[in-house]
Order: C-alpha cells, then sequence, then structure tokens
C-alpha cells in the first residue's frame, strides 16, 4: 500500500503468518513520479523517491526484511509508463518478486496511462513479457478485477501468456462489500499456468474459508492489516 507498508510496517506483520511481504507500491520513471507528487499534494500516501534514490532503496528496504524474516519473499509493488525501470527492480538481489502495477485507480496515474489503465494498452502482453523475460526475480501482475469495459478472464489469460508467474487479483465488485468469488472461482477454472493470488475484503475467517474455496493459490490482505483489526493467525488455515 502506497506510503505504508515499508519494511519497518512489514516487519511486524510478517509473523502473522505471511510467506510473502509486499512493499510499495513504488513509482519509477519520471511520469509516475510526478503523478505521486500530484498525489501526495492533494492529502494521499504515497512513496515520494527520487530517480536517482528509488532503486537503491527498494534493495535495502528487501536486505531490511531478508535480514529478519529469511524465509520470507519480497516482492516490491511498481508503477511505471515503460518496462526498463521495471526490469531494475526484477534484478534487484534479495527481491524475490517484482510486482507490475495494473491496478492503481488514482486519476494521476490513469492520465499517464499506468496503474489499471495499463489494462488497456495495445501492447500489455508485450510490456509483461519484456518484463519476464529480462529479470532473475519471479513476475507478479496485480489487477483490478470487473474494471468497466474490461473482461477480467480475458485478461487474466493474456497475462498468462505473457509468461507472469502471478496474478494478484483485487477481486472488487462495485456495490458489495465482499469480493466477486464467482469471478475468482471462474478464473481460477480457467487459468493453469499462473498462480492466482486472489485479494479483497479478507478481514475474518469466514472470508478466508471464502477465498479458499474459490481455488486461488495465494491471497492476500490490505485494509484489515492497516486498520489493526486483523484478528486470526494465517497460519490457521
Ligand atoms: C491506502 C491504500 C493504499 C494502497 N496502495 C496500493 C498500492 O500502492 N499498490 C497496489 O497494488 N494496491 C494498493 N492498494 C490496494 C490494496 O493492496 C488492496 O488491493 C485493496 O485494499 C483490497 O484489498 P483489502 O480488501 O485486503 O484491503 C492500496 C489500498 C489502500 C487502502
Amino acid at each position: 500500500m502506497a506510503g505504508i507498508t515499508d519494511s519497518r510496517f512489514l516487519n511486524k506483520v510478517i509473523p502473522y503468518g505471511f510467506d510473502v511481504a509486499t512493499l510499495g507500491g513504488y513509482s519509477l520513471d519520471i511520469p509516475t513520479i510526478e503523478a505521486s507528487k500530484k498525489i501526495i499534494e492533494r492529502g494521499r500516501k504515497e512513496f515520494d523517491f527520487p530517480l536517482d534514490e528509488i532503486f537503491t532503496h527498494i534493495s535495502n528496504e528487501a536486505d531490511s526484511i531478508k535480514k529478519v524474516h529469511s524465509d520470507v519473499k519480497v516482492s516490491a509493488n511498481v508503477r511505471s509508463t515503460t518496462s526498463q525501470p521495471i526490469i531494475e527492480v526484477g534484478n534487484i538481489k534479495n527481491l524475490d518478486i517484482v510486482e507490475i502495477n495494473c491496478h492503481c485507480r488514482q486519476d494521476e496515474i490513469l492520465a499517464i496511462g499506468c496503474g489499471q489503465e495499463m489494462l488497456c494498452r495495445p501492447d500489455l502482453s508485450d510490456f509483461i513479457s519484456q518484463v519476464v523475460d529480462n529479470v532473475k526475480s519471479e513476475v507478479s501482475v496485480k489487477i483490478r478485477a470487473n474494471v468497466e469495459g474490461i473482461d477480467t478472464l480475458k485478461i487474466a489469460r493474456q497475462i498468462e501468456d505473457a509468461g507472469a508467474d502471478y496474478l494478484h487479483i483485487d477481486a472488487m465488485k462495485k456495490g458489495v462489500f465482499e469480493a466477486d468469488w464467482e469471478l475468482l472461482t471462474e478464473i481460477c477454472n480457467n487459468v493453469n499456468n499462473i498462480k492466482v493470488i486472489g485479494n479483497n475484503s479478507v478481514d475474518s475467517e469466514e472470508n478466508v474459508k471464502k477465498m479458499i474455496d474459490t481455488g486461488v493459490d495465494g491471497f492476500s490482505i490490505a485494509r484489515s492489516l492497516i486498520s489493526g483489526k486483523l484478528n486470526f493467525t494465517i497460519t490457521n488455515f
């Protein structure tokens, strides 16, 4: 979560039972860094690092987690208008996963064709393949479900075909306060060569069970962690 999930935060919450910890989201090129600054100006939290510091910063943050939790995979969620800076992050020592952010819906990020707007890019497959083919880390693509005008299952298959290791899907459904369990089930039943990480509304043991029943390979938790409301340990499941 932008501006929140740094190594200090993640080192505190990993003992709940997480086996992957995601740093970021970080902005990696001039357009996304400028967009982040505008977001900060209107009062929303963002990580704010200049271009000449961001890659060293991510590397140091990954090291800070590995020093304490050597058995946990460290991921970095990143935004960039081109693939090259993402490739640079995917080759950072001690970073296990680079996650391409096709999820952010802040206006400033959408205006430069990034975040959720990536799902409309005609070159999305090439963008992902370029990253996959040139990094030592695994590659995750984080998407939002049910984006207007986007067929989520089609996009999931496209990301699978582009060679990503993980599809991290925020299964948000408009007007509903729970994840779109049906859509997650449909996606899990229709992809074979990519691990599906379900996300959205995992804030109770009941919803963990619903999430697992969709067939996902794993799941992630955001808001109930930052609000301090996580009242169960993931290792119970
Ligand atoms: C304050 C805040 C910041 C977030 N920043 C990011 C981000 O930088 N990158 C990202 O992929 N998702 C980001 N998210 C989305 C969450 O990772 C997650 O997908 C979403 O909150 C749904 O999951 P949840 O129901 O477990 O919170 C953010 C969410 C919140 C509330």
